[in-house]
């Protein structure tokens, strides 16, 4: 018997290696080259043979324009990630850690398209396992398929009788194609499944939603080039324990990658959350001391954010200083000025730092009110309750400006705060804001205005 031709991957970024080897020469990671069995039957592969076709070569100006075609689900949170619906012959990757809730987040865009038709394939779960979660979730369409198959020929078979509106796969490493003889998941199957149905979505002019899980390191399983064959990456993250789920673009063909939505997951499935900020701000009868709200942005969606900070005299003989959702470095940073600008005796006390919600945020806007919260905590004194903040700390102590500061103050005022304090740097339009405007120099300005 002849041997089977084989092949090594690199299963991070696609390369095609001759022997195995310990370490990528092309990516630099290390363990991640495996050996993986391919057919030679070349010619048989069904998106080569219009290869004979000649080329139709076109002058810019003479490509008719076709306006973009987009299906828009119930689910207002997706279209806007999506910049607006999905379009039509468009295939989206949608990735995320196993149990963050992508079958969820799919199912019920599948459910509540009323006028769509809806072929939904699962690998995963079995057609009575959907049937049990769609029934939490509630079904609102007359036209929803589920069919639990893994292999590409036929499910191309089934999407041809049904014709649906639209295609989703659960997920692409259970996926099959016979043209490749390796095992599913694997990156020569990953990526022939993957071309397959490009061509379906292209020919047929119908969106595909492909669910792609992520490894351990954060990157969709499978290589990279995944990535680069898709019309749109989106990516669905969030802290397991919390309810909070926020979905991002990574790339996006059809519109920004800045926009976000949020969802919260509860007993019957995910709930949008249109208007952040009253989420993420927990309700209280009265004042805390060690707690700042900062105005902070999210691509480019405004919205409002609880710092929670705790102050404490170190009982052993290293202070701890330990953040959630925001990044340690930084904080030490914040400390450190605050320790030689404005005179705190920090280092013998432990720091903690809590973003309340189980969210992540990355903008420096959110220095000042670090700061607020950790002082506060300090001088165990609450801060006004009607006051937010948005501004970056400098090295020298210095408090600077920071991007879409107008859009902030706009936030803040619609969530009735009656005070921002920002840098005084920052350039704005005065006249129309109901809201206070302060504007701050100096960590020390702060102090002496707040405390
Ligand atoms: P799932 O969509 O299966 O995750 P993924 O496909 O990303 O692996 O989501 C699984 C989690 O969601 C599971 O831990 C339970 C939770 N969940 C709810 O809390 N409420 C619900 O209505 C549903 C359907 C799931
Ligand atoms: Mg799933």
């Amino acid at each position: 018997m002849a041997k089977a031709k084989t092949i090594y991957y690199c299963q991070n970024c696609g390369t095609q290696h001759a022997t195995w080897m310990g370490k990528c020469n092309n990516c630099g990671q290390w363990n991640t080259i495996v050996e993986e069995v391919v057919e030679k039957n070349v010619q048989e592969k069904p998106w080569q043979e219009e290869q004979s076709k000649t080329p139709v070569l076109f002058n810019i100006h003479e490509i008719p324009q076709t306006g973009e075609m987009r299906i828009v689900t119930q689910n207002h949170e997706l279209d806007r990630v999506l910049g607006g619906g999905i379009v039509l012959g468009s295939v989206i990757l949608l990735g995320g850690e196993p149990g963050i809730g992508k079958s969820t987040l799919l199912l019920q865009v599948a459910l509540s398209l009323p006028q769509q038709k809806v072929l939904y394939i699962s690998g995963e779960e079995s057609a009575s396992q959907i049937k049990l979660r769609a029934e939490r979730i509630g079904i609102q369409t007359e036209e929803c398929y589920i069919l639990t198959e893994t292999q590409t020929q036929k499910i191309f078979k089934q999407a041809k009788n049904i014709k649906p509106d639209i295609l989703i796969i659960d997920s692409i490493q259970t996926l099959e194609s016979h043209y490749v003889e390796s095992a599913p998941g694997s990156v020569s199957q990953i990526r022939q499944c993957t071309a397959e149905l490009i061509k379906y979505a292209k020919e047929t002019n119908t969106p595909v939603i492909v669910v792609g899980h992520i490894t351990k390191e954060g990157t969709i399983a499978g290589p990279k080039i995944l990535e680069h064959m898709v019309d749109v990456v989106l990516q669905f993250e969030g802290e397991r324990n919390h309810i909070y789920r926020l979905l991002r673009a990574q790339k996006n063909r059809f519109g920004s990658t800045s926009e976000l939505g949020i969802y919260e997951m509860q007993g019957n499935g995910l709930r949008e959350v249109s208007n952040p900020s009253e989420v993420l701000i927990s309700a209280k009868d009265h004042a805390l001391s060690g707690n700042a709200i900062a105005a902070t942005m999210e691509g480019i969606r405004p919205m409002l954010i609880e710092i929670q900070a705790l102050v404490s005299t170190a009982v052993y003989g290293t202070p701890q200083r330990s953040t959630t959702g925001f990044d340690t470095k930084r904080l030490n940073m914040l400390l450190a000025v605050l320790e030689k600008r404005a005179g705190f005796q920090l280092g013998a006390k432990d720091v903690f730092l809590n973003i309340t919600g189980g969210i992540r945020v990355d903008d420096p806007a959110i220095d000042l009110a670090v700061i607020c919260a950790v002082l506060s905590s300090y001088e165990n004194q609450a801060l006004p309750d009607n006051c937010c903040f948005a501004a970056e700390v400098g090295l020298s102590g210095e408090i600077r400006p920071v991007n879409r500061v107008e859009q902030r103050i706009v936030e803040a005022e619609k969530l009735g705060y009656d005070v921002i304090f920002i840098s005084k740097f920052n350039k704005f339009k005065t006249s129309n804001h109901q809201i206070r405007v302060e504007t701050l120099g100096t960590v020390a300005d702060l102090y002496r205005m707040l405390f």
